[in-house]
């Protein structure tokens, strides 16, 4: 029998979906309820809802089985007490489960690695650390992940679950603000094939002048940036500091020549990044 897969779920309470898309035919439901719309009508709407998340739950069913350690990592972020710890003072940021990566991504970001031979993996912002124990499965035995962490608490909690996978012996965790630590990484003339950034939204574009200017990024190597879709506010109308910040990074980006991008909208949009010199074909760059 074949391993369970950490489903989508259809979201218990529906406040604010990151497809701004489903927030709106949420809306849309209430409102042909409230008016007295056909039931037919109702209908309509309704199947339009249930189209987003079918195409969701099939595309993670036609996706490979994350590792029983990954599946842990999910499960324990979604049952803990976030918001009683963050009361308590025990951590810096109201830090929130939709903040994980999770299954599709993480699967995909396996993928990444996987298939340019990556050796060494640079994280900005590792949260419960699911999508740095993804990269690190999929590195060889002498790979290695450096993530990168705001949040001290963080470091404690995911250890254990770290410790639990024979490949967390590959992944090193840098405590502090992700923008300090890079430059240090820089000062120690590292290089990284793959950089997952993930921290702060806000500072993505100084992120990535450190990654070009100061040589993290190896030859050959690729940048994948999470939240490219910021939950629609790059496309619709920003509303918080977050929002604006994702906007200007893409903006900023696209006008950079140095490198090719593609945004791809799996989850709340990943963009990938290369130098342009690396996507030619060997002697075209010549
Ligand atoms: C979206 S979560 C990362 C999710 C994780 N990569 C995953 O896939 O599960 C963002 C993380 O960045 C951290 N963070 C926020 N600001 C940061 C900063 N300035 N430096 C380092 N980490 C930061 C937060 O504490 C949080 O854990």
């Amino acid at each position: 029998m074949s391993e369970p897969k950490q489903m989508a779920q259809q979201p218990a309470s529906r406040g604010r979906h990151r497809d701004p898309m489903v927030t709106k035919l949420w809306e849309l439901q209430d409102k042909l309820k409230s008016t007295g719309a056909t039931d037919e009508i109702q209908k309509t709407s309704d199947d339009a809802l249930d189209l987003f998340f079918k195409r969701e739950h099939y595309c993670e069913d036609h996706t490979s089985p994350a590792s029983p350690e990954l599946q842990q990592i999910n499960q324990m972020t979604l049952i803990h007490p976030w918001d009683d710890l963050h009361e308590q003072g025990k951590t810096i940021l109201n830090l929130r489960p939709g903040m994980m990566s999770g299954f599709l991504e993480g699967q995909f970001l396996q993928f990444l690695v996987s298939m340019s031979n990556a050796k060494r993996v640079l994280e900005l912002g590792m949260y419960t650390g699911y999508s740095a124990l993804a990269c690190a499965e999929a590195l060889p035995d002498d790979g290695e992940v450096i993530t990168c962490e705001l949040d001290p608490y963080l470091e404690t909690l995911v250890k254990e679950y770290f410790y639990k996978s024979v490949h967390g012996r590959k992944i090193s965790i840098r405590i502090g603000p992700a923008l300090e630590t890079i430059n240090k990484l820089a000062d120690d003339k590292q290089s990284f094939d793959i950089i997952f950034l993930d921290a702060n939204k806000d500072q993505y574009w100084e992120y990535y002048q450190v990654i070009m200017d100061r040589g993290l990024l190896a030859p050959r190597g690729t940048i994948v940036v999470d939240n490219a879709l910021f939950q629609g506010q790059v496309y619709c109308e920003t509303k918080d500091k977050m929002g604006e910040g994702m906007k200007a990074f893409n903006e900023n980006l696209s006008r950079d020549t140095r490198v090719k991008t593609v945004l791809v909208p799996i989850r709340d949009g990943v963009r990938l990044i290369r130098r342009i010199e690396d996507m030619l074909a060997k002697g075209q760059a010549d």
